[in-house]
């Protein structure tokens, strides 16, 4: 039996290398849960490896979505120069310049029946699934997303939401690497968009996160987690109200 290829960060790993890939033990994943904070300040002297980076671009790659129609794009900015200029477009929060990279997510602002029609050209392409498959999930997902959505469902705003777990995607991922993060809401997004030329187009930004690593004078590295009490939060439920 051929060993498994290395896990490349710049190509899609085989899914039977992946179920190879060793877990985490529970310990560890705590650790790391707490370990991960919101970085109030970067040493702007250090950068992300771009092995680093080319993995957290998988990350954000392989994060869930409803149907899996991925709607969304990631924009990266690394220049300095061009985040100083989005600085005062977010509440002057110095992360956005001092950090390795700045992650813009963009949320897609509609969605029809071509976005559709695309996504299961790409099953099709990457499953090999038959056409006559692939035609009953195009008129369900037709009908439950565009023609005859349930109630109360509204693609724009999940898409917007959906950003989010990609988001979270980032942000644990990151740690995992050893990379800090901040996420953050606090800027205009009015102005990204204008900024950014992203007017006009079919995604707006709803989202940032900021990238690198954390200044040796951040205090809120070593601050304690501030969180609610864990069965407060989390709680079990063994039989219906
Ligand atoms: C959607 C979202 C937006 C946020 N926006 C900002 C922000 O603009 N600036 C900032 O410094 N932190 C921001 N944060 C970080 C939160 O303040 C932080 O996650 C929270 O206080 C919990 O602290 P911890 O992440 O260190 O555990 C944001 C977090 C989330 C999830």
């Amino acid at each position: 039996m051929t060993a498994p290829s290395p896990v490349s960060a710049a190509a899609p790993v085989p899914r039977l290398v992946a179920d190879q890939v060793p877990v985490l033990e529970p310990d560890q994943l705590i650790a790391l849960s707490q370990r991960r904070y919101a970085t109030k300040k970067y040493d702007p002297a250090r950068t992300i490896p771009a092995s680093h980076w080319a993995a957290l671009e998988q990350a954000l790659l392989y994060s869930a979505s409803s149907s899996g129609l991925q709607p969304w794009r990631f924009l990266v900015i690394t220049d300095r120069a061009v985040r100083e200029q989005l600085v005062p477009h977010s509440f002057g929060q110095r992360q956005i310049a001092d950090a390795s990279h700045l992650v813009v997510f963009l949320a897609r602002t509609s969605l029809d029946s071509t976005d559709i029609d695309r996504w299961l050209a790409r099953v099709g392409e990457v499953r090999g699934t038959p056409a006559d498959q692939i035609e009953a999930q195009r008129q369900r997902l037709t009908a439950n997303l565009v023609t005859t959505p349930r109630p109360g469902f509204h693609a724009v705003e999940s898409a917007r939401y959906q950003v989010h777990i990609a988001l979270g995607q980032f942000l644990t991922s990151a740690i995992l690497l050893g990379i800090d993060t901040c996420a953050h809401g606090g800027f205009d997004p009015a102005a990204y968009d204008r900024l950014l030329g992203l007017d006009g187009g079919r995604y707006r930004s709803v989202v940032l996160a900021t990238a690198g690593y954390h200044a040796a004078n951040d205090a809120n590295a070593h601050a304690a987690k501030v969180r609610f009490p864990l069965e407060e939060v989390v709680q079990h439920r063994a039989s219906l109200a």
